[in-house]
């Protein structure tokens, strides 16, 4: 499947590829402290974006052991107003794992929920995936409230299982089932 096809539209949202031009949005909020607090990546500078936008577009979706990234664009202006990515598991072919961020000005509206409903849609029922997880630091209430909200499952709870800085801390991890996400569809369909 080429990268090209995977383009996802919501009634406000776009997801597709990052591109060159995107550099200078994604490193202001990336690098904004409120953003990468509780993240795996914080880039340093504008260049090690470029580079990251470089690798991210030589990543093709479904390939073992890589994060697939996403950009998330409002429909109407083409903003990009945050990004996702998509880890899948070496170890295990029939799972992903879900990361995503929104800048700040563009939180509190639904986007992050809006953008992941219609991510699990295509993993369920595009990639006929078995499982989606997602990995959260226990004080990023925040995300919490997004995964349960989209009907994750809080799954298990990992005491001071991760290295940060000079300790340790708390991994949460939240998922979802297509079985759990086929009935939750149907039942949202359902409602109208
Ligand atoms: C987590 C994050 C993506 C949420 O994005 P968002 O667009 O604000 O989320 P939504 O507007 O779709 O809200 C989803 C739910 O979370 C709740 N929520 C969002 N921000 C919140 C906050 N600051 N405090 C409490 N609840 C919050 C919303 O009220 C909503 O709850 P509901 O389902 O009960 O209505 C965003 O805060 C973010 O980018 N944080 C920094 C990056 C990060 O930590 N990412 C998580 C790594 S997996």
């Amino acid at each position: 499947m080429s990268d090209a096809m995977v383009t996802l539209h919501t009634p406000r949202l776009l997801l597709d590829a990052l591109r060159d031009e995107d550099a200078a949005a994604l490193y202001h909020y990336r690098a904004d402290p409120a953003v990468s607090c509780y993240q795996g990546w914080c880039p340093a500078s504008l260049d090690e974006t470029r580079r990251f936008i470089e690798r991210c577009a030589a990543v093709a979706p479904d390939t073992p052991g890589s994060w697939f990234q996403r950009a998330i664009r409002r429909r109407d202006s083409g903003q990009l107003v945050g990004d996702l990515g998509l880890h899948f598991l070496a170890e295990a072919p029939a799972t992903v794992e879900l990361g995503i961020s929104l800048a700040p000005a563009q939180q509190r509206q639904g986007l992050a929920a809006e953008a992941l409903r219609a991510t699990l849609g295509w993993i369920f029922e595009g990639l006929r995936k078995h499982r989606v997880i997602a990995s959260v630091d226990p004080r990023n209430q925040p995300c919490m409230t997004l995964l349960a909200g989209i009907g994750m499952r809080r799954e298990a709870h990992f005491v001071e299982s991760l290295p940060a800085g000079a300790g340790w801390v708390d991994d949460v991890i939240f998922a979802m089932l297509e079985r759990e996400w086929r009935l939750r569809h149907a039942s949202e369909r359902h409602r109208g």
